[in-house]
């Protein structure tokens, strides 16, 4: 069985889907696959890599990137070259040659459904939710709105499209302000906490103009989250093998290290920030939660898997705070050592996505 495994792309999170890749490519079962490691570079030219798990990780603090150009390849994959580039309007073909694809891509053209119609348009098999899933999941505010019109508990948010803020900018301000409290500036469409900025008062306009402003340097349309008082916590979710209710993972509560704000890039991945697997939760929150990240899961109409994101208020509620089609792998990411701790380890849980996306 042929996979193909592609990763990078043309996303701010170019770097964390090739430590992903890293660490998927170090335990799939070669014997049992043979894995076509293809990256695409930030600028969008798809490599065939030699798919060296060590090139792949972060290393001193320094992440790993797709690099290269060169030759147009020679289809079909022929799996003796090392270094072949596929121009975009050549790659649908190569990876027609494949049994099936797992895109381990973070962020947009990877996580935002635009690979996953490219899949559809060559009927090519590959892991995690569909084009809609993966769109309406990428973006923060059309996710909201399906959350909340399944009844789902979220917190307040204004969204703030590039219309909005360069024409009624004093309306958008006025319903920041209206939030209260301390607010999450994010791009809508982007991940690993790129480009977010934490403000401490929503009515302090000029800070809220400011994030506003670095938001958009990764993305035209914005979501301001009100925050939310409590304990973060993260759960798995995979797509049942028996056509049945999705499997939910045992919760994570995320503790950020020491000198961080909140959860950001170098919290996620370049810092001591860790773990609790289970959440040291009441029996009755964990299993809130986890029902609440199956109801999310169906309500998105993802496949494959996603991570949940919850906070656990202080209020006694539990909020999804958003859903992950293609959640981080890398070593310290949450949703392998979730389901590392409920019983799946990591080469059995890559196995099984390869196995879902193909039947
Ligand atoms: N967006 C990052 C990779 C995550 O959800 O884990
Ligand atoms: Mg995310």
């Amino acid at each position: 069985i042929r996979v193909a495994v592609v990763f990078g792309g043309r996303s701010s999170e170019h770097e964390i889907s090739c430590v992903t890749a890293g660490s998927v490519l170090s335990v799939i079962d070669t014997d049992r696959y043979e894995v076509v490691p293809v990256g695409i570079t930030r600028s969008g030219n798809w490599v065939l890599t030699s798919g060296d798990p060590e090139q792949l990780a972060i290393t001193d603090g320094a992440l790993p990137s797709v690099t290269g150009s060169g030759a147009e390849l020679a289809l079909p994959f022929s799996g003796g070259s090392d270094f072949l580039v596929v121009r975009p309007e050549t790659a649908p073909q190569a990876l027609g040659g494949v049994d099936v694809v797992l895109p381990l891509l973070h962020g947009p053209f990877g996580e935002d459904g635009t690979i996953q119609g490219l899949f559809e348009m060559i009927e090519a098999r590959y892991a995690g939710a569909g084009v809609f899933a993966s769109a309406a999941s990428m973006d923060k505010v059309f996710m909201k709105a399906l959350l909340a019109g399944h009844g789902i508990r979220i917190g307040g948010y204004v969204a703030v499209p590039d219309r909005a803020w360069q024409r009624e900018r004093k309306r958008v301000l006025d319903d920041i302000a209206d939030l209260g409290g301390a607010v999450f500036v994010k791009p809508a469409r982007a991940g690993s906490s790129v480009g977010i900025t934490k403000v401490a008062d929503c009515t302090d306009t000029d800070a809220v103009t400011a994030a506003v402003e670095s938001a958009r340097d990764h993305d035209p349309k914005v979501i301001v989250e009100a925050a939310i008082e409590g304990r973060e916590v993260e759960c798995g979710v995979l797509e049942s093998e028996d056509g049945g209710a999705p499997d939910v993972s045992l919760p994570a509560e995320v503790h950020v290290a020491a000198g961080f704000d909140f959860y950001d890039f170098e919290a996620k991945y370049l810092s001591t920030s860790g773990l609790t697997i289970p959440a040291d939760l009441p029996a009755e929150v964990i299993e809130r939660i986890r029902a609440l990240a199956g109801q999310t899961f169906e309500a998105m109409g993802c496949e494959g898997l996603a991570r949940v994101d919850f906070f656990y208020g202080d209020d006694g509620e539990v909020y999804v705070n958003e859903i992950n089609t293609m959640p981080g792998f890398t070593p310290t990411s949450a949703f392998p050592q979730m389901w590392a701790a409920t019983g799946l380890d990591y080469a059995a849980l890559v196995d099984r996505l390869i196995r879902t996306a193909l039947h």
